[in-house]
């Protein structure tokens, strides 16, 4: 095996397991904070998740604000409000309950509570220039995989872009990962929370930058997710949902230290525009960019069919890895995700803009197979075909 120098670092301890979110409050002191900000939506409050976390802070005597005003594709003007809050209440460490929104937000908050400037000033790649205000992640669905990941994706509100913010500053110090967590998500948000960690796995896997570390990480994460995903969305069990959580997390490792690649690039376009679920836009995508992708890497997809639970044993290796895209597309379909054309809000007359959004994003040059805006928008097409 020939391979080139590449350094990793996984910055964030985990701590996986049920009830251990009971831990928050020693944490915190752990930290030597005095006062925390619990971020976290409406929903995930009101679903009662947000209780065990306050109820751990009150018994370690750590005062506390909570900050609820997370939307789906958080934008730069919530984040600089919850900034504002913690300036207000003196807040030395926060605390995301949440999915990818509440996490990318309480991140965001971190970089705006210790640099100054706007939030869009701070996106990029190693832009920070001194460690952030820390943040303590608690994961309540399976997908994000933001409890681990170096990065935070806020929307742009004046270009309509998502922006990212690539730092290891910006990773959690510690991610409380609890599987119980989300037995009781609608089905509906774990499927598209599902495919994300699917396409997390896949793209770590298949992208330029992809070393030895991230594929044994994206491997298993692919061969977790396919075997609870049906599961956890049809009939919830401590069993699926542990096979899920371990299989989102772990595809955060993978992607967070090596990349996401074409699909992350249009459905990123598309939630920056539509703000429709991550996942979902993801889901909608996915097999058009793995059919387009394949050529360029047959083994790798042919591992990926495999991974997944396909029998290629009287396939040749072509063939085997254009099976990961038909896996890919009936795991889509089992789980429910919907067409692009069931959403009325998608315009094709937006591709060519959205596929020069695509073409921008980070994420493009380490696509498998080189893409550009003029490939984008033939694949917004055919997907949109679908
Ligand atoms: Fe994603």
């Amino acid at each position: 095996m020939t391979l080139k120098n590449y350094s990793i670092i996984f910055p964030t301890r985990i701590e996986f397991g049920e009830g251990v979110i009971e831990s928050v409050g020693k944490e915190v002191k752990a930290l030597n904070a005095k006062s925390a900000m619990i971020v976290a939506d409406k929903g995930v409050i009101e679903a009662g998740l947000v209780k065990p976390v306050e109820d751990a802070l009150k018994k370690e005597n750590i005062s506390f604000v909570l900050f609820d005003e997370i939307v789906p594709n958080p934008r730069d003007y919530n984040v600089e409000k919850g900034s504002a809050v913690a300036k207000m209440a003196g807040v030395d460490a926060l605390i995301a309950v949440g999915g990818g929104s509440s996490m990318d937000t309480a991140k965001a908050i971190g970089v705006l509570l210790t640099h100054q400037g706007r939030i869009n000033d701070w996106c990029g790649e190693n832009l920070l220039e001194r460690d952030i205000t820390p943040v303590i992640a608690i994961p309540t669905t399976a997908g994000t995989g933001s409890e681990v990941t170096p990065f935070a994706v806020i929307t742009d509100t004046v270009l309509s872009e998502k922006l990212n913010i690539f730092d290891n500053k910006v990773a959690p110090k510690v991610a409380l990962i609890d599987p119980s967590t989300i037995l009781k998500l609608p089905s509906k948000i774990m499927a598209a929370c599902g495919i994300d960690a699917m396409t997390h796995a896949v793209e770590a896997y298949t992208c330029k930058i992809a070393t030895p570390h991230t594929d044994a990480f994206a491997l298993y994460a692919i061969e977790l997710i396919s075997k609870n995903l049906r599961g956890a969305v049809d009939n919830p069990d401590l069993e699926n949902c542990t096979g899920m959580m371990l299989g989102s997390t772990i595809a955060g490792l993978a992607f967070g230290f090596s990349d996401t690649a074409g699909v992350h690039c249009m459905a990123e376009a598309l939630g920056g525009r539509y703000d429709i679920p991550h996942g979902v836009a993801n889901a909608m995508i996915l097999p058009t960019v793995t059919n387009y992708n394949v050529v360029a890497d047959i083994k790798k997809y042919a591992k990926v069919a495999r991974t997944m639970g396909v029998d290629t044993s009287e396939m040749n290796e072509e063939e085997a890895a254009y099976a990961s895209v038909d896996a890919l597309e009936k795991l889509c379909n089992d789980v429910d995700i919907p067409k692009m054309k069931e959403y009325a809000c998608i315009n094709p007359d937006d591709f060519e803009e959205l596929s020069m959004a695509a073409e921008k994003n980070v994420s493009t040059k380490d696509n498998p197979r080189e893409v550009t805006a003029k490939e984008f928008y033939k694949l917004f097409i055919k997907a949109y075909n679908k």
